[in-house]
């Protein structure tokens, strides 16, 4: 006869069992449930171990049944320990996680580049003349860049020293980065009908020394009309409606004559503003060369043109006075904007 009856057995391991998963069930924190496995599923003196041994004193006939109960009950626990586990690490996480008396982090918002804004601002002013905004390549032919615009092959403008000629296949035609938006007014008329009003925003290229008031990439506005019966006066006018509106106030335009191959007469405008003339950039009639170059009939229509620089007009109105902050990306800088 054993020592232990089957009966005590089956007793003391569901109660065993009950207790431990109770307490492992409960424990609040990770040294409360250690303290709970090493008293119930502990490897050497744990409670579970102890029920163990009880099994060498039952009967060899109730000892099958016995070792089921005990594994049993050992699968409940070392089940509800791994539960606990679970359960505990979830919690540290989500405590991590969420903070809710913790202060929001704010988001850090960027804003639109100086330039941007003013490329922006221009096409926005311009549209409410009913210039239509436009896009031309960077990289450009020798015909677009110079020829259309009566550039002749002799013309220092086209000097290899002023101009970024990209790399070709020998005998292919010449490429360059465009040196002016001009080049989009060719683009234009060549696939379009007057009567036309367009803008175009966009970087041109020249290797210019970077200094305050140069840097070998920069931005021009290019403006372009062609209407049967153009004039100068329209010139002006939409020169000083674009400059009152883009720096605020009565601004004041003035021409001095001046010469560009693809119009005629040139001018050169300037602006005063806040008691101060500032030279803007270029303009005039296009030349009636140009005109017929794009299959456009002098005869009957007219145009004008001008161009000038978006970092001089951004410099201007935000009192920038070296240009090459534009382009340092120091958001010291930037964020003023
Ligand atoms: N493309 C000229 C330049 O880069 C500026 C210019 C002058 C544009 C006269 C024009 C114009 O459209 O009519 O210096």
């Amino acid at each position: 006869m054993g020592t232990v009856s089957l009966e005590s057995f089956r007793v003391d391991v569901e109660r065993l069992r009950a207790e431990a998963v109770a307490v492992l069930g409960a424990a609040a924190d990770d040294a409360g449930l250690e303290q709970a496995r090493i008293e119930f599923a502990g490897a050497k003196s744990g409670r579970l171990k102890g029920i163990q041994k009880l099994l060498g004193g039952l009967d060899g006939a109730d000892r099958p049944e016995a070792g089921r109960l005990f594994n049993e009950a050992k699968g409940a626990i070392t089940a509800a320990l791994d539960a606990a586990q679970v359960r505990l690490a979830g919690a540290a996480a989500e405590a991590a996680a969420i903070d809710v008396t913790l202060p929001g982090l704010p988001f850090r918002l960027g804003h639109v580049h100086p330039i941007t804004q003013t490329i922006r601002r221009v096409q926005e002013i311009m549209a409410r003349l009913g210039f239509e905004s436009v896009d031309g390549p960077e990289v450009e032919d020798q015909w677009h860049n110079f020829e259309a615009l009566a550039i002749g092959a002799e013309h220092p403008a086209r000097d290899p020293l002023d101009n970024f000629y990209l790399a070709v296949a020998q005998g292919a035609d010449p490429l360059l980065l465009r040196s002016q938006t001009s080049t989009v007014q060719i683009r234009v008329m060549e696939q379009r009908k007057p009567p036309l009003r367009i803008v175009s925003l966009g970087r041109v290229y020249r290797p210019d020394t970077a200094d305050a008031t140069h840097y070998p990439m920069f931005h021009q506005v290019e403006g372009l009309l062609v209407e049967p019966g153009a004039t100068m006066a329209d010139l002006k006018g939409v020169l000083r409606f674009l400059a009152s509106s883009f720096l605020g106030g009565d601004v004041h335009v003035r021409f001095r004559p001046s010469f560009f191959p693809f119009t005629e007469p040139s001018v050169e405008f300037d602006m005063e503003w806040g008691g101060r003339w500032v030279e803007m950039g270029g303009a005039g009639m296009v030349d009636p060369a140009v005109l017929a170059a794009v299959g456009y009939d002098p005869a009957e229509v007219s145009g004008f043109a001008f161009g000038l620089g978006v970092e001089r007009i951004a410099a201007r109105r935000y009192g920038v006075a070296d240009i090459r902050d534009f382009y340092r990306n120091d958001v010291r800088f930037l964020q003023q904007f």
